[in-house]
């Protein structure tokens, strides 16, 4: 089996439905313009026939970037499609992403249907969505809480109809790790011609396993998985994919790799926030303003003797300058006189005794001891005449 990861990021589609993340059209071709640089493989742009003002974007994107497929997502219905087909025309690289929901909730409650009408429907909007490109990725909306049989069943006669990829998300965030990658694997091994479309995972954070999730469907064989910068996304989110990136490049066992320049992620994280506005967690993984930030006197001192007891990424991998270590009233001697040193300024392991106790009483009052503070604790402690 390929190797290769595909990433297809949806921050500009599934993310920017979150409420309160509005994005103006120049927005959008700045930040695919930085997803391009960062190396994903799919853009999915947005979801055109929703408003006039996304079927621009799209159009606009699909005419600013070259190496991603830009990819436009339809409902299982003729005029989605073709306004959807519209919107990539002129996409070097052309992606259709059309599907229907298939489980019991979706079938009987949304579309008061039956099993066998959506097949029909599915298999039609593939051939109708074939007629415009070659790519067309199928969706089965809430395949997480599909019957397996079924989506094998729906999977097949898609494949039969020509869809290249096959998105299986998990619309509520509802499976369990195992579970869901034992549905990837399930039709891998149950849906006939399985071999001609790659299957791909879309998979959302209300129980915060979205990352988990992706990860154990690439494990058992989806080979694109569907995420997000921040993790952006419906409801809780999607898969975040700086942290599925991190999580294949770091662990070399899993023998999978993406072509994702881990140096960018940071900055096209920060790019992202500034322009949605959608904030990010301080701890948020890799990303986070605390990612790379120690703070107790234990990590310090390890930290300060060998890098790596304490940090299992280099800030610079992800695009981070340095880590940095916090001075708080948990900090120990170790990280005060490293923070000392990168001032200027050496002591004696008797002077700084002196200097520890005056350092942590400012440290109980204040949240975080900056430089600043520590000239003054010189000061008190007349180590230092001017400031
Ligand atoms: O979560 C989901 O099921 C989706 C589909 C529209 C792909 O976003
Ligand atoms: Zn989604």
């Amino acid at each position: 089996m390929n190797n290769k990861i595909e990433i297809f990021d949806t921050t500009l589609r599934d993310g920017e439905q979150v409420p309160g993340c509005k994005l103006n059209v120049r927005e959008k071709i700045e930040i695919a313009r930085q997803l391009e640089q960062l190396g994903v493989d799919v853009i999915e742009a947005g979801f055109p026939i929703s408003s006039p003002g996304d079927f621009k974007s799209v159009k606009e994107i699909s005419q600013s970037v070259t190496i991603p497929i830009v990819c436009a997502l339809s409902r299982a219905i003729k005029k989605d499609i073709e306004i959807a087909a519209e919107s990539i025309k002129s996409a070097k690289r052309q992606r259709l992403h059309t599907g229907i929901g298939t489980s019991e909730f979706h079938i009987r409650y949304k579309f008061n249907s039956t099993s066998e009408k959506i097949i029909e429907n599915a298999i039609a909007a593939v051939k109708y969505a074939k007629s415009f490109v070659e790519d067309v990725e199928f969706y089965a909306e809430d395949a997480g809480r599909t019957d397996n049989e079924f989506l094998a069943r729906v999977c097949e006669s898609v494949i039969k109809a020509g869809a290249t990829v096959l998105n299986i998300p998990d619309t509520t965030g509802y499976c369990l790790t195992e579970e869901y990658g034992k549905k990837i694997l399930y039709l891998k091994e149950n849906v006939k011609g399985i071999h001609k479309a790659i299957l791909s995972t879309h998979c959302h954070n209300d129980l915060g396993l979205a990352t988990a999730n992706s990860l154990g469907g690439i494990i058992h064989g989806a080979r694109q998985v569907e995420c997000t910068i921040n993790g952006l996304g419906e409801r809780a989110g999607n898969t975040s994919l700086e942290e599925i990136v991190m999580i294949v490049k770091k662990h070399r066992s899993l023998r999978l790799y993406t072509n994702i320049k881990s140096e960018l992620l940071c900055p096209t994280s920060w790019l992202v926030y500034e322009r949605t506005g959608m904030y990010v967690q301080a701890n948020k993984a890799i990303v986070g303003d605390n990612a790379f930030a120690h703070s107790s006197g234990i990590h310090q001192d390890g930290l300060i003797k060998k890098r790596e007891t304490y940090e299992i990424l280099s800030p610079k991998e992800v695009g981070v300058k340095e880590s940095s270590i916090v001075l708080t009233a948990r900090s120990g001697r170790a990280a005060l006189a490293y923070r000392f040193k990168k001032m200027g300024y050496t002591f004696s392991k008797k002077d700084l005794n002196l200097i520890y106790p005056i350092f942590l009483e400012h440290a109980d009052k204040k949240k975080e001891v900056h430089n600043e503070d520590l000239k003054i604790i010189l000061k008190t402690a007349n180590f230092i005449t001017n400031l």
